[in-house]
């Protein structure tokens, strides 16, 4: 059954004019019963961007979270995500009618190389296999993750973009080489773990100073400090409340100094995955 939201996310156009809402659930790690029943809950209380991928092998749960739910099809973003095994023309339109199957849907609104795996060096040919998939209306855009400028680039030299590009992306990581480049291309950043995976980031004093100055939880303003510069953060949250705390972080504004004091939290070489090292 379908609640009325209390408030649905601002969207964002992407390149090819397709609307994006501008914050999202995160599904990983959720199994598909856990996915089935957070995703059903998310979007009756008014989220409209959800986040899977082959990987976490919970397309089947978030297909089922998505019929059970009250919202119209049309009026979700699904985004997922394939494997390396995929990466070649033919092997991007396979990966995606499984994906497909899995979600009991007819097509994504956005379709991710979930990592480039250098080594293989096969993750242009599985970017042309998605623009054949983007033709044939399978998917409504496409993208990257975990793509580094150098990456990037490959696409560039060949007159290609991606509409998006989700990374880790938080204010201990900063990212500002990709973000960058994302601004000179018009490509929309997606921030995977936008909380720090709610851990000491979230007791950080610039953050807590903001929050109390507004009257916002530590995840509120941190979600804001995504969100106030155009980055789309995908949350991962199973607890009800949380959810809504997450979904409500649009109705404040940072002040420059605030941006500012928590954009410092930036550090030298964070601890993270490496792109040109980790992939599936
Ligand atoms: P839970 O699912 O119990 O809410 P990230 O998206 O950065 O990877 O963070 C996900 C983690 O943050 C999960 O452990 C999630 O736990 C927790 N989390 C999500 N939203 C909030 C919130 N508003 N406040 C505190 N912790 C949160």
């Amino acid at each position: 059954m379908m609640s009325t939201p209390s408030s649905l996310a601002p969207t964002v156009t992407l390149g090819n004019g397709v609307a994006m809402p501008r914050l999202g659930l995160g599904t990983w790690p959720m199994d598909d019963a856990e996915a089935a029943r957070v995703v059903a809950r998310a979007l009756d209380m008014g989220y409209r961007l959800i986040d899977t991928a082959e990987n976490y092998r919970n397309e089947r749960g978030v297909g089922e979270g998505l019929r059970a739910s009250g919202v119209p099809r049309e009026q979700v973003f699904v985004t997922t995500k394939f494997n390396k095994q995929w990466h070649s023309v033919e092997g991007v339109q396979q990966a995606c009618d499984a994906s497909l199957q899995r979600l009991g849907l007819d097509y994504v609104d956005l379709l991710l190389v979930h990592w480039p795996n250098p080594d293989q060096d096969r993750y242009v040919e599985a970017f042309q296999g998605m623009v054949r998939l983007l033709e044939a209306g399978k998917v409504r855009a496409i993208g990257t993750s975990n793509f580094k400028p150098a990456h990037l680039q490959r696409l560039f030299d060949l007159g290609l973009a991606p509409h998006v590009n989700q990374i880790h992306l938080d204010p201990y990581h900063g990212r500002s080489d990709v973000v960058q480049v994302h601004r000179e291309r018009g490509i929309v950043t997606e921030s995977w773990s936008p909380l720090g995976r709610a851990g000491a980031m979230l007791q950080e004093p610039a953050i807590l100073a903001a929050a109390e100055r507004h009257g916002r939880t530590a995840a509120q303003v941190v979600l804001r400090w995504h969100t106030q510069q155009g980055y789309v953060p995908i949350p991962k949250s199973a607890d009800p409340l949380r959810l809504q705390q997450n979904l409500d972080s649009f109705g404040f504004t940072l002040s420059d100094e605030e941006m500012a004091a928590i954009s410092a939290l930036d550090r030298v070489n964070p601890a993270m995955l490496d792109s040109d090292v980790f992939g599936h």
